[in-house]
């Protein structure tokens, strides 16, 4: 396979079905998911520094959607490893552009709640200016 056939294929975007259906055709592959990403680690398994097991207990098969990502930060990868995966890179899980959205739905919510929360503040500081400042002129003129 040329690098350029691998670029392609990092781009492709796999659903929940089209991934089992990829991984139903290919029974002998080892794919994996990290970080909404997927892998076919089949040629990197007998290479890898953490053994094969490490690789083999994530494999995507049988509608079984296994996530390695928690296990794969656990440990610690180096830059090295973050590199090298990402030869082994097939496609991205069409969650992750869903992810995306609801974080950003998320941020919006947030922001929006802060302005409600600072014009709380502002409201309640300005009737204590007024009732001081008129409290002052009652005082003063008294
Ligand atoms: C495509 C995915 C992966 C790549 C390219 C990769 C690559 C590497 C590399 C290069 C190392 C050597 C240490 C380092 O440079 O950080 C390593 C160590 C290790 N990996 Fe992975 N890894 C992958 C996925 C995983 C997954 C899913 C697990 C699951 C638990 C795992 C478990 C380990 C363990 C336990 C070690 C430590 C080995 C030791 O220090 O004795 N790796 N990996």
């Amino acid at each position: 396979m040329s690098s350029s056939a691998e670029d392609n294929a990092n781009s492709k975007i796999y659903s929940q079905e089209a991934l089992f259906e990829l991984t139903a055709q290919n029974p002998d592959r080892y794919y994996l998911s990290i970080h909404e990403n997927v892998y076919d680690v089949t040629e990197f398994l007998d290479e890898h520094p953490g053994g094969e097991e490490a690789l083999k207990e994530y494999q995507i098969k049988d509608k079984g959607f296994k996530d390695a990502t928690e296990s794969f930060e656990d440990v610690g990868h180096s830059m090295d490893a973050r590199d090298m995966m990402k030869k082994y890179q097939v496609g991205v899980l069409a969650d992750k552009k869903e992810q995306k959205k609801v974080t950003s739905d998320h941020d919006r919510t947030q922001s929006q709640s802060e302005g409600l929360n600072f014009s709380f503040l502002v409201v309640p500081a300005l009737l204590l200016a007024a009732v001081g400042i008129a409290y002052q002129l009652f005082v003063n003129r008294a």
